[in-house]
């Protein structure tokens, strides 16, 4: 009856469940949970009745990701999965992003890598698919599902990496016939095209129109298009980082046919809105801090997100964590102080906020339960993505990932401030928002990464794992439905 850990007292919420128990850790893994754990451990951490929940999984963030524009993304493995760790995240799934001309092995290698003695937690890859060639779809694509790679990405815009619907169909093929899961990024490539050409022709170049250049129409249009592709092949696919109200409704419209859309949304969309990317008269560029795509909509919008949230309508809350400085020449500013929208690095960082936020205006304010917190943030993304029942929830034989969560009461609430973050960007767009939660301590493979406000991990710690498939190949032709 030795253990590594004994987490005493805790009040365990899982999916299903919530109960208080004890929870012993031996070899990274829980191996027992029980009322009054009998026995001793080389370490003991009283929960004292605090709420614990499991180690989130990031299911979408970007951390040393290639670009083709000269920007470079602020965090590395080190720094990016550190900032995970410290707010209550355990496994993360960046993106190993194929080149266009080149195979995708090469970009998993590489990403390997990057990698490799810096994550100081969990990491699996999603693959993106940039270039649907015969041998990726017939070759390389089976051989990497069957080495653990089993979700991948694809996109419907930024030219260096969208596909045309039959390479979108081709893919959508392949994640049928060998059981994984196709992750879509749903926005039209020419409405977005043609509306940049003349909002720049006008001359209205500043941040706050890279949210005009993507109405809500132009993911409307291009998530209904997804979900067409998607049922002729018959396969199930998540739609990412929805943001509005109008792809929600497609979104309603396809569960109601009884097709298989899973979707995610991200925090930017409950907590930020257009006017986020409107003018600072001191600084043209204030605004490119909340530029990302699909860009936050109206106030309005954001009660929709919540309802989907609340709902069941989305499957998954993830970060998008996609940090640029603001500051210095290789982030947001890489085109110059007075840049174009167009030219502005897209995307946020918020891979340590990402759950604080959701317990605190989600589950306290009263939005959303916390079953349905873990299951968005920790037990969907995990079972989506092939990565259950070893993490995504409190179980024996389960990794021992978890979070003791710090409560404060009104008039204690924590203010976000940039410098009490651990990932590398220089600002966070939700600076001085007011939280009633935050992780206390996290456990990742039974290690004690933070705790107190101490992060402590070595950089390497973290393991990468291969996923399982997420669903049963299917061998039959989806041609058989249509005949
Ligand atoms: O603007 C965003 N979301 N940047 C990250 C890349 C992506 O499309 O998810
Ligand atoms: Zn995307
Ligand atoms: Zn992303």
């Amino acid at each position: 009856n030795h253990y590594d850990l004994i987490l005493r007292n805790a009040d365990i919420a899982t999916v299903g469940d919530r109960y208080r128990a004890d929870i012993g850790v031996r070899d990274g893994r829980i191996c027992a949970i029980a009322q009054q754990l009998d026995g001793s451990a080389a370490r003991e951490i009283d929960a004292a009745g605090r709420l614990v929940t499991p180690g989130g999984v990031d299911g979408h963030c970007h951390f040393d990701q290639p670009t083709s524009d000269g920007s470079r993304f602020a965090d590395d493995f080190f720094t990016g999965t550190r900032s995970a760790a410290c707010g209550g995240t355990t496994t993360v799934l960046p993106f190993a992003a194929q080149q266009k001309g080149h195979s995708i092995q090469e970009a998993v290698d590489d990403y390997h890598r990057r990698a490799e003695g810096k994550a100081v937690i969990d990491y699996a890859f999603h693959l993106i698919v940039a270039d649907a060639t015969k041998d990726v779809t017939q070759r390389e694509l089976p051989a990497l599902i069957e080495k653990g790679y089993t979700s991948f990405k694809i996109y419907m815009t930024y030219d260096d990496l969208k596909l045309a619907d039959r390479q979108i169909i081709e893919v959508l093929a392949v994640a049928r016939k060998h059981g994984a899961m196709t992750m879509i990024h749903a926005e039209n490539s020419d409405c977005i095209a043609w509306l940049t050409e003349q909002l720049l022709e006008a001359g209205l170049t500043a941040p706050r129109y890279h949210s005009s250049s993507r109405p809500m129409a132009v993911e409307r249009e291009a998530t209904h298009r997804a979900i067409a592709l998607a049922e002729l092949i018959d396969t199930p696919i998540l739609i990412v980082h929805v943001s509005g109200r109008e792809a929600v409704e497609q979104i309603h419209w396809a569960r109601g046919r009884g097709l298989p859309i899973h979707a995610e949304t991200c925090p930017q969309y409950l907590f930020l809105s257009a006017e986020d990317l409107g003018i600072d008269p001191d600084d043209p560029m204030h605004g490119a801090r909340c530029i990302c795509s699909p860009p936050p909509r109206d106030k309005g919008n954001q009660q929709f997100i919540w309802n989907g949230l609340s709902s069941g309508l989305f499957t998954i809350f993830s970060s998008d964590h996609a940090p640029f400085n603001m500051q210095g020449s290789d982030g947001k500013r890489v085109a110059g102080d007075d840049a174009s929208f167009d030219r502005i690095p897209n995307g946020i960082p918020g891979v340590e906020t990402r759950l604080p936020l959701l317990m605190s205006e989600g589950v306290m304010a009263g939005r959303i339960d916390i079953h349905r917190f873990v299951e968005l943030t920790a037990t969907n993304p995990a079972r989506l993505y092939g990565l259950y029942p070893k993490k995504g929830t409190i179980a024996v034989g389960g990794d021992a990932d978890f979070v003791v969560w710090d409560v404060f009461g009104e008039g204690e609430e924590k203010i976000i401030a940039n410098d009490m973050l651990h990932h590398a960007a220089d600002y966070t767009p939700y600076e001085g928002m007011k939280l009633r939660a935050w992780p206390g301590v996290t456990v990742s493979r039974g290690r004690v990464v933070w705790q107190d406000g101490v992060f402590s991990a070595a950089a390497g710690s973290g393991q990468f794992q291969p996923c399982l498939r997420p669903r049963t190949p299917n061998a039959t032709n989806p041609l058989d439905k249509w005949i």
